[in-house]
């Protein structure tokens, strides 16, 4: 039997952001499933971005080696697109302005704070002014909350940036496809963002009924 590639998407580009919100894992997923079909990637992590691939990942998945670590995790086929990280507090990187040639976006995971941000266009920083540009210039932002209970300003941010245009796709693994692993539950919500940026999968089965 022979396994074929994942498809071709070389010729399209796409910003993806890590805030401080729990599920390092689904931006990692996330980040090796664009690169496995040949996206280039305009990255940018907050501080507490960093924080959290440190804190739920280690040392191994630090900023300065994360090519080494998506390889060492999830295969060669990881290097097969390129990737050029960001700092948040670049406001004049290419992914600040709506005339750069960069589709769609997604803040996986995407922290409290950052969501209140987009919500009220404040672009503080560099993943806040990207997803204001995505709003702005009516592209797809897709935004990866994480929080437990939440707070009606939460509730209302999340309005607010549905309301704006975004697709608020939450941090919520399902279990119909019965995961046995972390890496199973990761694969699910990678698949659910490929799809919401309209890249096809098998990142997991498809529900047939
Ligand atoms: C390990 C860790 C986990 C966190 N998890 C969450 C979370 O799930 N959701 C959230 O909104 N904030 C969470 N926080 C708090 C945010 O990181 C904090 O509000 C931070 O200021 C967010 O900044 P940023 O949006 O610029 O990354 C967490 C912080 C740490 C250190």
């Amino acid at each position: 039997m022979s396994i074929s590639p994942p498809p071709d998407h070389s010729n399209r580009t796409f910003a993806l952001a890590i805030t401080g919100a729990s599920g390092a894992i689904y931006a990692m997923r996330t980040m090796a499933a664009l690169l496995e079909r040949k996206c280039h990637l305009e990255v940018v992590i907050s501080d507490y971005g960093k924080r959290l691939l440190h804190d739920e990942l280690g040392d191994k998945a630090s900023v300065n080696r994360l090519r080494e670590y998506l390889v060492e995790t999830y295969g060669d086929a990881a290097s097969r697109g390129t990737f050029e990280v960001f700092s948040n507090k670049d406001l004049g990187a290419t992914i600040a302005s709506g005339s750069h040639d960069c589709e769609a976006m997604v803040i996986v995971p995407c922290s409290m704070k950052t969501l209140a941000g987009v919500a009220h266009g404040l672009s503080r920083n560099l993943v806040e002014r990207a997803a204001d540009v995505m709003l702005k210039e009516k592209r797809r932002l897709v935004i990866v909350p994480r929080e437990a209970p939440m707070s009606l300003p939460q509730l209302k941010n999340m309005v607010l940036c549905a309301e704006a245009g975004a697709m608020i796709l939450p941090a919520m693994p399902a279990f119909y496809q019965q995961p046995k692993t972390l890496d199973d539950l990761a694969d699910f919500m990678a698949g659910k963002i490929l799809a919401a940026l309209g890249i096809s999968h098998d990142l997991y089965p498809k529900w047939n009924g």
